[in-house]
């Protein structure tokens, strides 16, 4: 193995997903991802289940991710973690595992925000798929965040709009539950979304200023809705279940997009990147096309298994951090709450 590349060990385990890669360079080598099921029977991630879980799939995840890689762990020249935000007990698991094994190695620690990872995703060398030119606009959009961030450089990030209540996976999932589908129910109201009319109930959009979010209201809307049509017909989720996925995700779509537009003007960039879960959502997919030839926007939306939780994206920053020689100290503990 040649002498100047760089083999980063990235760990990712801020909600319910444990997840382990191998990067050499900017390219990945493995992405292992062990997605906790027990919390499909609670409807919502549960933190101390989550936690116990992420204890239990931590050894076995980075082992396969060695293997996999076809790489011994004395190739490693750093590991990069997720430090935060998301929920304490399981970033505790995956921060002092970190810790624990750069120690051992005597290799260097590097912290890593997961919100700039998902951003910084874009990054990863991937066939077919083009970095994005700074400065871009990154709309992260997950079951956790909602944000709109003018990304000046790696690390030169402004968060310049995010949701006020509900994150804009909650407002999915949420509406989803009210519907009577299985959590997480972002994906199926996709999936119904595309055999049905998206302007068959029309949903008000909140009033939010600036750039900023709130879907706190509209899962509240969705509730009202329903409750009242069931009073009048006890079939109407079954009868009408595609028309109101596809209303709710026509809705959702449109306030995503209404502020993108009013960011692009904002700060005249026209370059757009996405991440996070919900960027699987085809119709926020589409959307983006059209702004393409709607707005002139140059859009980026990266592959599928870096838009959910997962460790490559830990590893890219760890790679870029690595080359600016950005590490850190054993002192280092997690945070359930940081901004950039
Ligand atoms: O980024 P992610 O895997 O985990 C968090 O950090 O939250 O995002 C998960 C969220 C869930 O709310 C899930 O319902 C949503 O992404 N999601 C979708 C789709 N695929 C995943 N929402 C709408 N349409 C989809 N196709
Ligand atoms: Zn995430």
């Amino acid at each position: 193995m040649s002498s100047q590349n760089v083999y980063i060990l990235g760990i990712e385990s801020s909600c319910d997903d444990t997840s382990a890669a191998i990067l050499c360079n900017d390219q990945v080598l493995s992405n292992v991802v062990a997605s906790q099921k027990i919390h499909e029977q609670y409807g919502g991630v549960v933190p101390e289940l989550a936690s116990r879980a992420h204890q239990q799939n931590i050894v076995p995840v980075i082992d396969q991710a060695i293997k996999q890689a076809g790489i011994t762990k004395s190739d490693l020249s750093a590991i990069a973690f997720t430090r935060g935000p998301g929920l304490m007990g399981s970033l505790l698991v995956g921060t002092s595992f970190a810790k624990s094994l750069a120690l051992s190695l005597d290799i260097p620690l590097i912290d890593v925000n997961h919100m700039q990872a998902h951003i910084l995703a874009h990054f990863i060398d991937e066939d077919e798929y083009d970095k994005p030119e700074f400065p871009f606009l990154a709309l992260t959009i997950s079951g956790g965040h909602t944000q709109i961030v003018k990304v000046n450089n790696h690390f030169d990030m402004e968060i310049i709009g995010e949701t006020i209540d509900d994150a804009v996976g909650e407002a999915f999932d949420k509406s989803a539950k009210i519907l009577g589908l299985p959590y997480p129910g972002g994906p199926l109201v996709d999936k119904y979304a595309q055999s049905g009319d998206p302007k068959a109930f029309p949903f008000t959009k909140p009033r939010v200023d600036g750039l900023n979010f709130s879907f706190s209201g509209f899962k509240t809307a969705v509730l009202y809705f329903i409750q009242k049509q069931l009073k009048e017909n006890p079939q109407f989720i079954e009868e009408n279940l595609y028309d109101v996925c596809a209303s709710i995700q026509y809705t959702i779509i449109n306030i995503l997009i209404d502020k993108l537009k009013k960011a692009s003007k904002e700060t005249g960039i026209k370059s757009i990147a996405i991440g996070g879960g919900v960027s699987a959502n085809s119709g926020i997919r589409k959307a983006l096309k059209d702004g393409e030839f709607k707005y002139g926007w140059k859009t980026f939306v990266p592959k599928f298994e870096y838009t959910t939780d997962n460790a490559a994206m830990i590893g890219i920053v760890g790679y870029l951090k690595y080359l600016q020689q950005d590490f850190t100290d054993m002192s280092i503990v997690a945070k359930a709450r940081i901004k950039f």
